[in-house]
């Protein structure tokens, strides 16, 4: 699948930005929530950095991105050319051999376009250090009827070869391949800027029956084997 993958997203690279631009309140949401997790001036590695504003948004002392699309990371060096801390190559998670020598491994959007999601984080593990910490987030599988509406009316970035397993199933595969979940929420309750937008989707995460209709759901795992 990661040839499909590579040759839809090197497409969509030249307007990928213009995706991001539109749909600014969830690229926003993203970089707030991985900041959280990632001190700034962090030694960071994104999987899948596309253009590379997530990497670029974390302020790392040294950051990496890697993405299998060579058209995003074309644009990704053009984009930040004069930013000397960060690096861009092209590269498969789930065969790279590279190890990924950073305490920070960041993660947005990824795993549902891998094609295999528990092969992407076996090779992972072979990847990164003991106790590094993986920011994962995916758009939560009980929206995608009306992600495929969006998508049918030019609303959001056409979404390519993509599989949504379910949550318990990623929560297996972590798991299975060593991945402590350290910490497991929920963002945006409502994915646009509309009025009231702000207001509940700094609440909702925290009331237990509304919290799992987040738009985005999160993992921060610490690799443990
Ligand atoms: C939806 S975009 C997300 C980009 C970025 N993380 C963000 O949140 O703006 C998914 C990205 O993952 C990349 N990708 C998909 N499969 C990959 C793989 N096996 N290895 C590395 N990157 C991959 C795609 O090329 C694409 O740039």
């Amino acid at each position: 699948m990661s040839g499909a993958v590579a040759d839809h997203f090197d497409h969509v690279a030249g307007s990928y930005d213009f995706w991001k631009q539109k749909n600014f309140y969830y690229y926003n949401t993203l970089k707030t929530l991985c900041r959280s997790f990632v001190p700034k001036g962090s030694v960071v590695a994104e999987i899948g950095c596309g253009t590379g504003d997530i990497l670029a948004a974390l302020e790392p002392s040294r950051g990496l991105g890697i993405d299998v699309s060579p058209q995003m990371i074309e644009i990704a060096k053009k984009k930040h050319s004069t930013n000397a801390a960060l690096s861009f190559a092209v590269g498969d998670v789930c065969v790279m051999q590279q190890k990924i020598d950073a305490p920070f491994v960041v993660m947005t959007d990824v795993l549902e376009h891998v094609g295999d999601s528990a092969r992407c984080m076996e090779n992972l593990s072979h990847l990164v250090s003991p106790r590094a910490r993986v920011v994962v987030t995916l758009a939560n599988p009980l929206w995608e009827p009306v992600l495929s509406v969006a998508e049918k009316l030019s609303m959001k970035m056409p979404e390519g070869p993509h599989e949504r397993i379910t949550i318990a199933q990623n929560e297996q595969i972590f798991a299975e391949k060593g991945f402590r979940i350290v910490e497991k929420g929920y963002r945006l309750l409502i994915p646009k800027k509309i009025p009231g937008a702000d207001w509940l989707n700094a609440r909702f995460y925290q009331w237990p029956l509304l919290r799992r209709f987040g738009f985005i759901i999160f993992w921060v795992l610490e690799y443990v084997a």
